[in-house]
């Protein structure tokens, strides 16, 4: 269940961005985000990722490419890898050979048959300025591939097949269900697992090196804990604090607290002692008063999960009714409902499994 509420969360997390925003923030002079500061530059530099950058590596070495699908939970280095490859096979002509499209573009039928037909028709041609032979075909990225309507999925299955001659995709979603299998099929898919712990805090411990930042091994745990493997939610977030701190100051383990919107504990445990009392009207009055405190309910979602899993105050069937509970509004806000009703939904599933004792 609690991979369930995890993996639900994540599709939002993931930032839109227009395409155009990673030309900008390449160039931008006094703050770069440290999310493209700190992109790998070659798929070598890709951790964690082993089968993904074994065989890219085999495919740089020959020059070509199958038609690509990544999928896998935000911030595993998706949108990086594929860049990395890109950069090292086109070199200096990079910008002219790759197109790069995500939800935030407009991506409807007409879009696909016209922007990317006439990108795919140009000629790849030019030298590369290092003197490098440069593969005769284009890279075209379409992130955030499953939020893409059946319809357009399917336009896009007959310009793959037309345009194969002069163009590699490159499909990048969080859900590979979401992608019709005429896609699938003409794909090479490859997985991207979370990042582990050291990985991702060997990665925060080289920025804090490289920004000068003062940080324990607590903090960094922290925010990896809270980052659950996203590791763009983890730089983030160590960037937010050093925007708030400014650098040099010794970053807290309370800090990341505050930025993340972590409810505290205490908060936790008084929703569920309220819930125990059954009492429907007092129940709504500890919503009322926990709303003016501005957490996020999708955290508290993340934070009674784990809690309720953790605890022996429930017994299995409990557990699992207040499990279902969460997973429901969970996706219920994930599709735009209210964080008030939502959170005063979760109170009476849980003051429900009290009765069943
Ligand atoms: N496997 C990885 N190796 C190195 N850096 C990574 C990795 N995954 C994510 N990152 C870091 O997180 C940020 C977001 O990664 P990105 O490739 O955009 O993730 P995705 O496309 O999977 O959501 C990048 O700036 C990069 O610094
Ligand atoms: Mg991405």
């Amino acid at each position: 269940m609690q991979a369930f509420l995890k993996t639900g969360k994540l599709g939002p997390s993931e930032p839109k961005k227009p395409s155009t925003s990673r030309a900008k923030d390449e160039r931008s002079g006094p703050l770069p985000v440290w999310v493209e500061k700190y992109r790998p530059r070659t798929v070598e530099d890709v951790v964690e990722q082993g089968e993904v950058v074994e065989v890219l590596r085999q495919c740089l070495k020959g020059g070509d490419f199958p038609n690509l699908l990544f999928y896998g939970p935000p911030g595993t280095g998706k949108t990086s890898t594929i860049l990395a490859a890109a950069r090292q096979l086109f070199g200096s002509l990079y910008k002219q050979r790759i197109l790069e499209l995500n939800a935030s573009d407009e991506r409807g039928i007409q879009v696909v048959r016209e922007k990317i037909k006439s990108f795919a028709q140009l000629t790849a041609g030019g030298m590369r300025n290092d003197g490098k032979s440069c593969p005769p075909f284009k890279i075209i990225i379409l992130d955030e591939a499953d939020s893409m309507t059946s319809a357009a999925q399917a336009a896009l299955r007959r310009t793959m097949e037309k345009e194969s001659h002069s163009t590699r995709f490159c499909l990048i979603c969080n859900y590979v269900s979401r992608i019709i299998e005429p896609l699938t099929s003409r794909c090479t898919k490859f997985r991207f697992k979370p990042l582990g712990e050291e990985k991702i805090i060997e990665r925060l411990e080289y920025i804090c090196k490289e920004e000068s930042l003062k940080a324990e091994k607590p903090v960094l745990l922290k925010i990896v804990e809270a980052s659950g493997g996203d590791l763009r939610r983890a730089i983030t977030c160590l960037q937010s604090i050093t925007r708030l701190k400014g650098k040099g100051i010794e970053i807290t383990v309370d800090d990341v607290v505050e930025i993340i919107g972590i409810v505290p504990e205490n908060w936790l445990d008084k929703l569920i002692e309220v819930c125990q009392s059954k009492d429907y009207s007092k129940a709504e009055a500890f919503v009322d008063e926990f709303m003016l405190e501005a957490y996020a309910t999708s955290q508290v979602i993340e934070q009674l999960s784990e809690k309720i899993i953790n605890t022996t105050e429930f017994t299995d069937k409990q557990k699992a009714l207040i499990g279902e509970k969460l997973g429901e509004c969970n996706y219920r806000l994930l599709d735009g409902g209210s964080e008030y009703i939502q959170l005063i939904n979760i109170c009476c599933g849980i003051i429900k499994a009290y009765e069943l004792a």
